[in-house]
């Protein structure tokens, strides 16, 4: 039952950011580019480009940072678990190198911004670590570090590892950062706005018409660009492209008032269950992040067991005090493992995009951005090639040891209707079913006093039947991870229309 899980169901970050008022689009606007999508990607694309000299609309369709960005870890690293292995493997050192480089000079860039725009978000240099409980592991975090180095980064291997639990080694990547990422994406936003460029929120694309200029509409108004960026994670306007060459994955997150001594340093584990530690300070109170539970969307599982168990590992390993936020999220991965930047397809003329950013989006879409911003005023990027997102990836299989890390594609269109059979027409307070009415599939949810809130179940995106999450209290469609509030409202597409609203009538709550 979500009612007896502990703390409230919000990201810290954003429970702990004030918020943004910044207006809706409602005229028709001419500018050299258009973003849509105000996450790290878009916001980071948008200041490199006005810094350029461009002028710069970013439309959002919620508030600035509400998206993944608002529910990641806020690790800013290079050390993406075993990312160097699985790299080198699949594509060769090479391209490992380039990553790295690319993921290093991420983390410089935000540094920069950070230091240049003034912008207050805990921005902490710390170590990060990737470690090992087994020999299996400890042979991986070696093999790791070693490989890391040799590519030129800031890699090794040690076996003195600050965690409140013994573990038989790690690999260190030093000088690597943490930061509050709502704060940060907020500062990125206030420095884009103003002097010929524009950040609107609430204005969510709704259709993109490629040319000279491209046209972005929304409900009230509409951007006309020489270019425009969907950096909307999922990309909004894709038809099916990505969908087959990038899957979803979800994660857990906990965070609960830290224990003493507070951890230092940035922390994941190679042995499963994969488990992802940061320690935190905020306007001076301490937490403790800890996630993990990663899964597909078509593959939900007792969501609420996840809290319960990523609590008690942070509890009985971490010694920390009650949970006091809870919250998940998903993100892109390409089947070969490498972001995608650059044109929507091979027929694109002026839309560009950014996806792909395998839960590491805070450097891979920072340096996304940067390829992006490079390639529209003309400036060759090192990085480019290696992201091209009209590439048709290899998806070779990834040693059975790095599964995790990197999950193969599995069937990405299964279109199941699972309905609650037999449920009752109204659920209990907090909960919510699909149900069937002559063959029309409604959702159902009763709110924690009684009220009853009902929608079309039809997902918006391609049809198929959402299913409801008892413990975030969200309708999600198990087909490519769209996810929508209680009265249908987007929270993440692919989908971008809201599920229509279905008011039960008297006879049908006979
Ligand atoms: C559990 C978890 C933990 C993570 N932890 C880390 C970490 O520690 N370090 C790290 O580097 N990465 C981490 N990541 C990944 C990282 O958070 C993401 O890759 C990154 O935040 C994605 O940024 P984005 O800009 O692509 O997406 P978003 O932040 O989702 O931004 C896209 C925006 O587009 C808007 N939008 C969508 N459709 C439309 C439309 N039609 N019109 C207008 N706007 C629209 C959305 O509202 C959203 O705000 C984590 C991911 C997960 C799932
Ligand atoms: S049908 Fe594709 S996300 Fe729902």
């Amino acid at each position: 039952m979500s009612g007896m899980l502990q703390g409230q169901a919000i990201s810290l970050w954003l429970a702990t950011a004030a918020g943004t008022g910044y207006p809706s689009l409602s005229t028709d606007l001419d500018v050299d580019v258009a973003v849509i999508g105000g996450g790290v990607a878009g916001l980071t694309a948008a200041l490199a480009l006005k810094r350029a000299g461009q002028s710069v609309a970013v439309i959002e369709a919620a508030r600035v940072g509400t998206g993944v960005t608002g529910h990641t870890t806020g690790k800013v690293t290079s050390l993406h678990r075993l990312v160097y292995t699985e790299l080198a493997g699949r594509h060769g050192p090479d391209t490992a190198r380039r990553y790295g480089q690319a993921n290093q000079a991420a983390i410089e860039h935000i540094a920069r911004v950070v230091s240049d725009e003034g912008i207050d978000c805990g921005f902490r240099r710390v170590s990060n670590f990737t470690y090992a409980e087994t020999d299996g592991a400890l042979n991986l975090v070696r093999q790791e570090a070693a490989l890391a180095a040799r590519l030129g980064l800031p890699s090794v291997f040690t076996a003195d590892v600050p965690l409140p639990f013994a573990v038989r080694g790690a690999v260190r990547f030093d000088d690597q950062v943490q930061i509050h990422a709502v704060r940060y994406v907020q500062g990125l936003a206030r420095a884009v706005d103003g002097g010929g460029s524009f950040v609107f929120e609430e204005s969510r694309a709704l259709a993109l018409r490629d040319g000279s200029p491209v046209v972005v509409a929304t409900e009230r108004g509409s951007l006309r660009a020489r270019d425009v960026i969907v950096a909307t994670n999922v990309p909004f306007g894709d038809h099916g492209s990505f969908a087959e060459k990038s899957f979803l994955h979800r994660s857990y997150l906990v965070a609960s008032r830290a224990g003493s001594p507070q951890l230092e340093g940035t922390y994941i584990s190679v042995d499963e269950p994969m488990r992802s530690i940061l320690a935190v300070e905020i306007d001076g109170a301490s937490y403790v992040l800890a996630g993990g539970e990663g899964h597909r969307p078509e593959e939900p599982g007792d969501t609420a067991e996840r809290y319960r168990r990523l609590t008690a590992f942070s509890r009985d390993r971490l010694g920390t005090h009650e949970p006091l936020f809870r919250w998940s999220t998903q993100d892109s991965i390409s089947v070969d493992g490498l972001p995608y930047v650059g044109l929507m397809s091979p027929d694109s003329t002026h839309i560009h995009v950014i996806t792909g950013l395998r839960k590491w989006g805070l450097t891979n879409g920072s340096a996304a951005a940067l390829v992006l911003a490079d390639s529209l005023y003309g400036r060759a990027n090192p990085w480019a090639r290696m992201f091209d997102s009209t590439r048709t990836p290899r998806a070779e299989a990834t040693p059975a040891a790095l599964q995790s890390v990197s999950l193969p594609p599995g069937p990405q269109h299964v279109a199941q209707a699972r309905e609650d059979e037999g449920a009752p027409i109204v659920p209990a307070p907090g909960e919510g079913a699909v149900i069937d009415r002559d063959g029309e599939r409604i959702a159902v949810y009763a709110d924690p006093a009684g009220r009853v809130l009902s929608v079309s179940a039809t997902c918006t995106h391609l049809g198929c039947i959402v299913e409801f999450n008892l413990a975030d209290a969200t309708w999600d469609c198990p087909c490519h991870g769209s996810r929508f509030a209680t009265d249908g409202t987007v929270i993440q597409g692919p989908a971008s229309t809201n599920l229509a609203p279905r008011p039960l009538t008297g006879d049908e709550l006979l």
